[in-house]
């Protein structure tokens, strides 16, 4: 689908991507780049992080990538300054690295429960942390009173509760606790915007391959909002948020999911409802509830 952003959106910014050589990371690279940032996307395979690169460059992007694991403080380090030595300065980060798998609570190691926290809370905070020295107000390439931004990919796991997700629900409601601490901290101080995005299920990601059942039976009934959205609807919310269009949003997760966090099985068929509602006021009309039969 062609962007409705203008091409030149982030002209001249520069962007480090966290997990952007895969999935949702590697679509907000895309897109990012696409729309004018240069782009360094960070992760733990070589092979991955190649093959995403020669990809990024196909559409005339300028992309590098960097071998790194978020759990490792001196990669946050290393990785951020090679962003300043290659390309330098740092506009957008965006922290999309995570982990997950599906077990029941009472089969997760806590070595298991803490290797996804590391990943997703720990891996976010530690980044924006070593990332904050380029990114606030005066930073390389920054002037006096104009900060970066940060991007954290989150999710709606944690809203209500989900099965066999303890690890990453408890992991993600640290991520969005964490944006609403830096867009306060940060924005006061450093003028850097600090958001999140929290996509729903989105199709061929590692992330739904992963977590959707196979066998979704009556999927529509318990979910009626159920339907799977692209990488592109994310990148489009993260082009958003990092553009200027995003200037006045700072400590808010956008859930970009079609509504499926609201959804609950319809208890009544429509048609029931429609005939019902009325009978129902009349009967209370001729009979209120509490009133004694005396008194009417
Ligand atoms: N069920 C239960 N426990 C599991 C598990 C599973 N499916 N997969 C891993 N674990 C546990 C391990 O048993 C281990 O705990 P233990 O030492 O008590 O046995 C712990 O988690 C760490 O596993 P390990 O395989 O050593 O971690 P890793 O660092 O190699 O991999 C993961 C990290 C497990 C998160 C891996 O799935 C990963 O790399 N994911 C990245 C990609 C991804 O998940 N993307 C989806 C984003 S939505």
């Amino acid at each position: 689908m062609e962007s409705p952003f203008r091409p030149d959106i982030l002209k001249g910014k520069v962007a480090l991507l966290t997990g952007g050589g895969s999935g949702i990371g590697y679509e907000i690279s895309r897109q990012l780049g696409k729309h004018g940032a240069f782009i360094a996307i960070m992760g733990r395979r070589k092979n991955v992080l190649d093959s995403a690169v020669s990809s990024l460059r196909s559409f005339g992007i300028s992309a590098i990538g960097l071998e790194g694991d978020v759990r490792k403080r001196d990669d946050a380090v290393r990785v951020l300054e090679s962003t300043i030595k290659h390309l330098g300065r740092l506009d957008i980060l965006v922290n999309a690295a995570a982990g997950n798998f599906l077990v029941p609570a009472e089969d997760l190691s806590p070595n298991g429960f803490r290797t996804v926290m590391d990943i997703d809370s720990v891996g976010t905070f530690t980044m924006c942390h070593e990332a904050l020295k380029y990114l606030k107000k005066g930073g390389p390439g920054k002037g006096p009173s104009s900060g970066g931004l940060i991007i954290n990919i989150s999710a709606t796991l944690h809203y209500t509760a989900t099965w066999y997700q303890i690890h990453v629900s408890a992991a993600k409601a640290a991520v969005d606790s964490i944006t609403r601490s830096l867009a306060l901290e940060w924005g006061t101080d450093y003028d850097i915007r600090v958001n999140g995005i929290a996509p729903g299920p989105i199709e061929d990601t590692a992330g739904v391959s992963k977590l959707v059942s196979e066998v979704r039976s009556n999927a529509e009934e318990q979910e009626p909002l159920f339907k799977f959205g692209e990488k592109w609807d994310i990148a489009m919310a993260a082009l958003y948020l990092a553009s200027d269009a995003g200037k006045y949003i700072n400590g808010t997760t956008m859930v970009v999911d079609g509504g499926l966090w609201l959804s609950k099985p319809r208890h009544l068929p429509k048609e029931a409802v429609k005939q019902l509602s009325r009978a129902v006021e009349r009967r209370s009309r001729d009979a209120p509830v509490g009133v004694p039969k005396s008194k009417l």
